[in-house]
Order: structure tokens, then sequence, then C-alpha cells
């Protein structure tokens, strides 16, 4: 009896934590979609349709084995706004994975693929404020500035997710072209 008693008690002390984390996904603000999460990762770009170093982006995230489709909304502001990416953390372009992720401005292939394999509870993507030289699709010969890739949360707050010290960092772990 106190055997059983017991058993019960571990038994919901396991599951309890299991439901948590199934709720607490499902509670997330991303859209639940039909891809395959071992296929081909999909991302929808909003940009200007002028902007060069996005395109530059979205095809070191192809070379990279993503894939890209660039929207050009005549509001871009209202699209960040929408995704609630703070000024702070805003870039030129905001791509959306198919699960309803956000990776603001120019942020190396390497830590999406890193971010999606295991999103952090409670956050919304990734973001590399401004427009670092030498990030991806912001190369210009040689030259680098250091930056930091930021955790976005959903309470609008971040903590740095990767501090990029050189450009060869940004590509580890991928296949080089
Ligand atoms: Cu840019
Ligand atoms: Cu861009």
């Amino acid at each position: 009896m106190k055997l059983s008693q017991l058993k019960g008690l571990t038994l919901g002390l396991i599951m309890l934590p299991l439901l948590a984390a199934c709720g607490g996904e499902s509670q997330g603000r991303s859209t639940p979609s039909g891809s395959d999460s071992y296929g081909v990762e999909k991302f929808t770009v909003y940009k200007q349709p002028t902007c060069d170093c996005c395109k530059k982006w979205m095809s070191r995230l192809e070379k990279a084995g993503f894939d890209t489709t660039a929207r050009h909304p005549s509001d871009l502001n209202a699209i960040k706004e929408g995704y609630q990416i703070e000024p702070r953390h805003q870039s030129c372009h905001t791509a959306v994975s198919s699960q309803g992720y956000v990776f603001e401005g120019h942020v190396p292939a390497r830590y999406i693929r890193e971010f999606l394999a295991n999103p952090p509870h409670n956050a919304i993507g990734l973001a590399v404020p401004g427009m670092p030289l030498g990030s991806p699709g912001m190369e210009v010969g040689d030259r680098f500035t250091p930056y930091q890739v930021l955790l976005l949360k959903k309470d609008g707050s971040s903590e740095v997710f990767a501090s990029v010290e050189n450009a060869a960092q940004q590509y580890q772990r991928e296949a080089q072209p």
C-alpha cells in the first residue's frame, strides 16, 4: 500500500516536468507548420527590395543548406514590431523560420542551426543588431568587426548567445562551399 503510493508519487514527479515541457512548447508564438523538422529548414526573409547585403546573407544560408524566400513588405518596421524585435536589436532584414522563430540581421548559419537544434525556453530567436563589418553578407575584403549574436527573449530582453571574434569562427561546423 505504502509502496504503491510512493510509486504513484514518483511517477507524478516524473510526469510533471514532461508535461510542463510540452506545454511550454505549445505556448510559443510559433505557428505550427507541416514542415518536416528533419528536412531543409525554410526561412521567409523580410527585407527591402534594394538591399544587397540581405541577398548576400540569404545566399550564405542557402550554401549552408537552408532554404530562403524573400518578401518585400511595404512596411518593414511593422514586421519587426509584429515579431517583437526591439529597436536596439534591429538590423536590415528579419528572417522567420518555419517554426516561427526570428533571426534578425546577419546571423551566421551555424548559430541558427545551433539555436534550432535546441531552442531555449522563452526565446523568440537570435539577432545581430546593426550590420557588423565582416559578418555573413557584410564582407568587405578581410575587414572584420567583432560582434555578438544575441538571444532574444519573449519579454523583450536579450542575452549573449555567442561572441564572434573573427571571421573564421562564423563558418565552423558548416560545410564549406
Ligand atoms: Cu544588411
Ligand atoms: Cu539584410
